[in-house]
């Protein structure tokens, strides 16, 4: 029996066997831990090193670990590729606009980025496991704040760790560590080009222009100021695009519609409130009044109209609209009211824009006056 031997059963000379270690003969001896000492640790507290490594066992785990961060780096490289070669402001248009380009984008950006973050990760765990020395370390509660001796002698054991750990005596791991980990770090600055370009004037205009028609949305007919006849009767219109050989149906792009959409309103002549300023009333015609259809709370369509109270309501979020009073908020989340769109009517009585609108359309943005 070894002097490592626990059970008083065993027999002087019968091989020792540590425990976790499978027994296949009667004969064995459990002892508890392994025959070898473990090599004490400087350090704050006790610790005992359990896994000892030969040099060449860490060195193959090195350049495992090194070919992972390698593959990173080729993955992060990858990213960057993926990212030019299917352009997300292509044609000045964004990849969703393209669902086929959107999908080939999405793609290559998720699988080369997965492909460079678990590669990182395996690289991690090479090294942790195949590298690094393994320590059991006993903790006791202490008393705080630590005395200084203590913290000096973490600081001592901290970096007595980084160097175990490899990190400092293993060029080759940290520097391919650091190469796989440089496209990662540079991954979201390129990404903010998604951001740009500005867009310009283009959110505080829309399609509308001086002397162009007014269209029922859905059937693209022009409408006439007597098409309106009935107080209380609502439309929801878009701008005439006239039909072309490229565009036979006149139709109106779905980013320009989103934009342009208006809601006509027939009023009764003696219901106009105090907002409604004499400027306000001459963008109406015979009592129809135009107001742009995007709720300024957060861009739903407010297309719900209550005829006796003059409210235009958002279903979103309830936001009501005083048409009566320049399209006031009278309830409801959003802050201003709905822009009004200037009317005139032509020659042949058509209904037609007097110029876009006076302010900024829908919630891009909140308070904000647009110039004149
Ligand atoms: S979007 Fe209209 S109330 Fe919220």
């Amino acid at each position: 029996m070894t002097e490592n031997n626990t059970n008083p059963d065993n027999e002087a000379g019968a091989d020792d066997r540590v425990i976790g270690t499978p027994s296949d003969a009667s004969g064995d001896t459990i002892v508890a831990g392994s025959a070898e000492p473990h090599r004490e640790h400087a350090g704050p507290y006790p610790a005992e090193e359990t896994h000892t490594r030969s040099e060449e066992e860490q060195r193959k785990g090195e350049k495992i670990a090194s070919a992972w961060f390698i593959i990173a780096f080729l993955a992060g490289i990858g990213f960057f590729v993926a990212y030019f070669a299917w352009p997300p402001n292509a044609a000045d248009e964004p990849a969703i606009a393209d669902p086929q380009i959107g999908q080939y984008s999405n793609m290559a950006l998720g699988g080369t980025l997965a492909l460079a973050l678990f590669a990182i990760g395996a690289g991690m765990t090479v090294w942790a496991r195949r590298v690094m020395p393994h320590y059991e370390v006993s903790s006791p509660y202490d008393e705080l704040p630590s005395p200084p001796e203590e913290k000096k002698s973490f600081s001592e054991f901290f970096m007595k760790s980084a160097d175990e750990s490899g990190f400092l005596k293993r060029p080759l791991m940290r520097r391919t560590l650091l190469l796989a980990m440089a496209p990662m770090g540079l991954a979201p600055i390129v990404m903010l080009r998604d951001t740009g370009p500005l867009p310009g004037d283009k959110l505080h205009n829309t399609l509308w222009e001086k002397g162009m028609h007014i269209a029922v949305e859905g059937t693209h007919r022009k409408i006439k100021v007597s098409d309106l006849d009935e107080v209380g009767g609502m439309i929801s219109a878009l701008p005439y695009v006239e039909p072309s050989e490229e565009n036979p149906h006149g139709a109106v792009s779905l980013n320009d519609q989103a934009k342009a959409v208006i809601l006509l309103i027939k009023m009764p002549e003696d219901a106009w409130g105090p907002e409604m300023t004499e400027q306000k009333l001459n963008w109406t015609q015979d009592g129809i009044i135009a107001y742009s259809k995007i709720c300024t709370h957060v861009g739903c369509p407010a297309a719900l109209y209550e005829r006796e109270t003059h409210r235009i309501l958002c279903p979103c979020h309830q936001s009501t609209f005083d048409a009566a009073d320049a399209a006031k908020v009278v309830f409801g989340p959003a802050h201003r009211p709905l822009p009004q769109l200037p009317l005139s009517v032509d020659d042949e009585g058509y209904l037609v824009a007097d110029g876009d609108f006076s302010q900024a359309v829908g919630p891009t943005f909140w308070d904000a006056e647009k110039e004149a």
